[in-house]
């Protein structure tokens, strides 16, 4: 067939998947063509503006390396990540909400004694976080790992600022038969997304900020669960409501209160794993 039309280049494309011999491919393809074609011809896209989109696909590539991942900011700004959340997590299974990994999650930071502190004398408030990890029935979890992660004061993660050691503000804690874990920190702050590359230039230019709410990061797993990815937000934070990749949920948001003997603050939250399926 020859001579494509907008109305019969789409079905043309999508025919080309008769030998695709993946059935979800098949249909992961299909889909992203339909939609493509659809958006194009909604926007009615000029040749210079697809060359625009081709060069920011460009540069969001090119701006990644091994510690800086543009496309995962990409998806997360646009609110795909969360989408993507929302349909794998969406349905109430009594576990702790879920919410985005983000792009500054490196593997492999140290295990520490319960109680340790991951701030290693960065400046900040100190802060104590502790609780318990449970199944859904709020049974304790033993050798639960809860993998943990935050911004310095500054707004930077341990691998966007040369002046912080690679496992700065990162740590592992493993819970105990009563399913306990605690660790002290310093309280985070909210901070921006990095604004000096593509990502930045476009939120910049759809008239939006680029700021986070304050939280910690948390991966919680252990045998026989469903890894839960997920932060603890700063309640009274200002950008709760205006979080730039729209992570926020309301079960997240915990009280950062003083601990009242003047050593700090405190925050407590007992994560809940669903079995895995
Ligand atoms: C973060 O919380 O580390 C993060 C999440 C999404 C985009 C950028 C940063
Ligand atoms: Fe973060």
């Amino acid at each position: 067939m020859r001579n494509f039309t907008p109305e019969t280049l789409t079905e043309a494309v999508v025919a080309r998947l008769s030998d695709c011999d993946n059935p979800r491919l098949k249909a992961v393809m299909t889909g992203l063509v339909r939609h493509l074609h659809a958006f194009v011809r909604e926007v009615n896209l000029t040749e210079a503006e697809w060359f625009e989109g081709i060069q920011f696909l460009t540069a969001t590539g090119q701006k990644c390396d091994a510690d800086r991942q543009e496309f995962i900011l990409l998806s997360d700004v646009l609110g795909v990540s969360m989408m993507v959340d929302a349909l794998n997590h969406g349905t109430p299974s009594g576990a702790t909400e879920s919410t985005v990994l983000g792009p500054f999650y490196i593997p492999g930071a140290p295990e520490l004694a319960s109680d340790a502190d991951i701030a290693h004398g960065s400046p900040g408030e100190p802060t104590a976080i502790s609780g318990r990890v449970l199944d859904a029935t709020g049974k304790p979890i033993a050798g639960a790992v809860l993998d943990v992660w935050q911004t310095a004061t500054n707004g930077l993660y341990s691998i966007q600022d040369p002046e912080q050691d690679r496992y700065n503000l990162r740590g592992r804690f493993r819970t105990g038969g009563d399913g306990r874990y605690a660790f002290r920190t310093v309280k985070p702050v909210s901070y921006p997304v990095p604004t000096d590359g593509p990502v930045g230039r476009i939120l910049d230019a759809m008239g939006r900020h680029p700021h986070r709410p304050a939280h910690i990061h948390f991966i919680v797993s252990a045998p026989g669960y469903e890894t839960l990815t997920t932060h603890l937000f700063a309640n009274g934070d200002p950008y709760l409501d205006s979080d730039v990749v729209f992570a926020v949920k309301n079960s997240l948001v915990v009280d950062f209160a003083p601990t009242g003997d003047g050593t700090g603050l405190a925050a407590a939250y007992d994560f809940r794993l669903a079995p895995s399926a």
